[in-house]
């Protein structure tokens, strides 16, 4: 058996057992058929990314201040209640996160890492008769890959010139009845920003159609991160979900835990493979809770981001090396080789990172790490190119 099909094997097998078997028709199963394959996405994965030999990691957009201070004693306290589910503490986080959204607690669902919300709205969208997803390309895979082991179809519409989503594209690439439409804003890989407005009226005219997920996971690193959320419409009535996570700013990649916001029918489609928290672990809720409260920790890690960002936008300049400027703690260039040979000659100096085929030729993605740790990559990079 292949490991795409041993992989799908054990999802069917675990959702069948977990959720009931009754809830999931064979149809809904197209993935196992002889003829299914992935579209393939165009970023070139390193198996070796986890190598030893990786010392200066700055290949997964983590926060490298994270956890705050205030996290890491929660934490501690929270390990006296660890022989208890988590639901001790859940309705705390979700009721500040409500508070601060505007929104009801019935609007919003926790998951370990927005990931697992991610793939519970691929699965939970994506199994429907003939169902699409449509996203940007490049873009974060994690929903569009899910939505695809559950049967649907992954359509990809290339970003515009200027690294935005391709709106009208996108809407002439609907078919039938089950469409999902995929935002990443700012988007993974390209750290650019589509801006607010044209997402907005896109969500309005859509949504009635086709619902639509937007993955603000690098929002709180904009200046003004209200204005550039969907959240509001979600209020108004609008069928749009908005996943955020604690992994990038708050700098708690490790302790996997996210959140998905919607209207009470959104959230208890998604929530029907299990809605009770049971992958979230009492130690990451508390964490949770304490920084969602640390906005002095927040401002730090902005403000450390942005002069990094600035440094390493200028040690690429002295270079004469090609980049899209970013909004996020990660960002793009161009480079003079194949991805795979980069990525590679980077190691080997200790550096990880990511490649993507952008555009008809090979990018580089590098994450903001410390200022230290960014004057490494720029030491290594000029060895390299
Ligand atoms: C756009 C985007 N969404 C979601 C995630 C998943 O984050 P997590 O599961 O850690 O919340 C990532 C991780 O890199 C991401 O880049």
């Amino acid at each position: 058996m292949s490991t795409s099909q041993s992989r799908r094997q054990w999802l069917k097998s675990s959702l069948l057992f977990s959720a009931g078997a009754a809830a999931f028709p064979a149809s809904a199963w197209a993935a196992d058929s002889p003829e299914f394959s992935y579209p393939e996405a165009p970023e070139v994965w390193m198996p070796e990314r986890e190598a030893a030999a990786v010392t200066i990691r700055l290949n997964a957009n983590e926060n490298p201040y994270g956890p705050s201070d205030k996290a890491r004693l929660a934490i501690v306290d929270a390990l006296k209640l660890g022989n208890r589910y988590p639901w001790l503490h859940t309705p705390e986080l979700v009721s500040m996160i409500a508070k601060k959204e505007g929104l009801k607690e019935e609007n919003i669902l926790l998951g370990a890492g927005s990931s697992e919300l991610l793939a519970k709205a691929g699965f939970a969208f994506g199994m429907a008769a003939g169902a699409q997803v449509i996203s940007a390309n490049p873009t974060f895979m994690s929903l569009m890959r899910y939505a695809q082991v559950a049967g649907a179809k992954w359509v990809p519409v290339e970003l515009t010139a200027k690294y935005a989503h391709d709106f009208d594209a996108m809407e002439a690439a609907m078919k039938g009845e089950n469409n999902l439409m995929y935002i990443c804003n700012p988007n993974n890989p390209t750290g650019t920003l589509t801006p607010a407005n044209d997402i907005e009226a896109f969500c309005k005219r859509v949504s009635k159609h086709a619902p639509i997920f937007c993955d603000e996971a690098y929002n709180e690193f904009l200046d003004e991160p209200k204005k550039h959320s969907m959240v509001h419409l979600i209020n108004e009535g609008y069928p749009v979900m908005v996943a955020k996570t604690f992994s990038k700013i708050h700098g708690m990649a490790g302790l996997r835990i996210g959140y998905l916001m919607g209207r009470k029918e959104e959230i208890e489609k998604v929530a029907a493979f299990d809605g009770r928290g049971m992958t979230l672990a009492a130690t990451s809720v508390k964490a949770a809770i304490a920084s969602y409260q640390d906005e002095e920790f927040v401002k730090e890690c902005l403000a450390k981001n942005a002069a990094v960002r600035k440094h390493v936008c200028q040690g690429l300049e002295n270079m004469g090396i090609e980049y899209i400027p970013s909004y996020t703690n990660f960002m793009m260039f161009k480079i003079p080789m194949s991805t795979q040979a980069f990525i590679g000659e980077m190691q080997s100096h200790g550096v990880g990172i990511r490649g993507w085929e952008m555009k008809g030729g090979p990018w580089c993605r590098v994450s903001m790490g410390t200022m230290d740790e960014m004057d490494g990559f720029l030491a290594a990079l000029k060895k390299v190119v």
